[in-house]
């Protein structure tokens, strides 16, 4: 670290994806030297500008005069969500947390497949956030292809895991994807506590497509590293990695085989351990021993 600054690193990293295990490593070690949390996201994120500045002359058309940076998208990550789904052309994507980001996919779904089919499937915590996002389609002829889900936030299980989150579970997302199997998730919500969006890929990933592409925003704070973090280690994502543009850009892999622990945790401390139960133990250390280190991040979700 001693010859480069940090703003200097981002720079040259903006175009550059890197394995999220480095970056947590960095800002591990400014943690260590400045006890500061959320550095990377508070001094080196982008600033706000207009949606006239879009890469896509469509979308900078449709976006013009709207603020992006602050609570929506910055202007970078929306460039590369777009380059990436008209490149891939997915069948459905898949979002949590709704507003500018439900505008940009439901705009570039309609380029790539025209009208007549729900493609965009976004879980929205609140009503007025959802209105608001109503009339921006309207406004622009996209509410056709755009379908809302209300869950708001609450304290959530999923498996094993307590922590802040959509009050929406797997069944039910499965009821509201019907037949879809998303190919592209864009994890951009909810606003919430540490932790809020741990349950996000959890309860969607039963329904992806097998080879879908996990995006998550915000993710140069604590709290989304921390998610990532453990979202690997339990295998709902594969080869995290995070690109240093606009707030931080997580991209990975689904996970083909995430670890299940809620049989192993509701059989603890009910006479002689098997093998599962030991292993989750052996899991609970690990989580246990996050949550007690002085300056790593500490996990988004509490072990039952
Ligand atoms: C990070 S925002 C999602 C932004 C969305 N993906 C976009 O690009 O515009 C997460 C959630 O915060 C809430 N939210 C959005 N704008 C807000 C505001 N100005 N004040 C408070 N909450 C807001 C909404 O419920 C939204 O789903």
């Amino acid at each position: 670290m001693s010859n480069f600054d940090v703003p200097s690193l981002m720079v040259a990293l903006r175009e550059h994806p890197v394995p999220l295990s480095h970056m947590i490593q960095l800002r591990d070690v400014i943690f260590e030297q400045t006890g500061r949390s959320n550095f990377l996201f508070a001094a080196c994120r982008d600033g706000e500008a207009d949606g006239s500045t879009l890469a896509d002359p469509e979308l900078a058309e449709a976006l013009s005069g709207v603020a992006l940076g602050q609570w929506p998208m910055g202007v970078s990550a929306i460039d590369s969500w777009a380059a990436a789904v008209l490149e891939r052309k997915p069948a459905a994507v898949l979002e949590f947390g709704s507003g500018v980001s439900t505008v940009v996919s439901a705009v570039l779904m309609r380029r790539i497949h025209g009208t007549g089919a729900v493609r965009v499937f976004s879980v929205e915590q609140g009503e007025e956030a959802a209105a608001q996002t109503r009339a921006r389609l309207e406004a622009l002829g996209l509410n056709d292809l755009v379908a809302i889900h209300i869950a708001p936030v609450e304290r959530t299980l999923v498996d094993a895991f307590d922590s802040s989150g959509y009050a929406v579970t797997a069944e039910q997302m499965g009821s509201f994807l019907g037949d879809v199997r998303p190919e592209m998730v864009l994890i951009d919500g909810p606003f919430g506590g540490y932790g809020a969006r741990f349950s996000t890929l959890p309860v969607a990933h039963p329904w992806l497509a097998e080879d879908a592409e996990i995006w998550m925003d915000d993710a140069l704070r604590d709290s989304e590293l921390a998610i990532a973090h453990w979202w690997t280690v339990l295998g709902y994502l594969s080869e995290p990695s995070l690109q240093f543009t606009a707030k931080g850009i997580v991209r990975g892999q689904r996970g083909d085989s995430p670890r299940h622990y809620a049989q192993a945790a509701a059989g603890l401390g009910r006479g002689e351990l098997q093998g599962g139960e030991a292993e989750y133990v052996l899991f609970k250390m690990r989580v246990q021993a996050a949550a007690d280190a002085s300056t790593g991040l500490k996990p988004p979700f509490q072990a039952r």
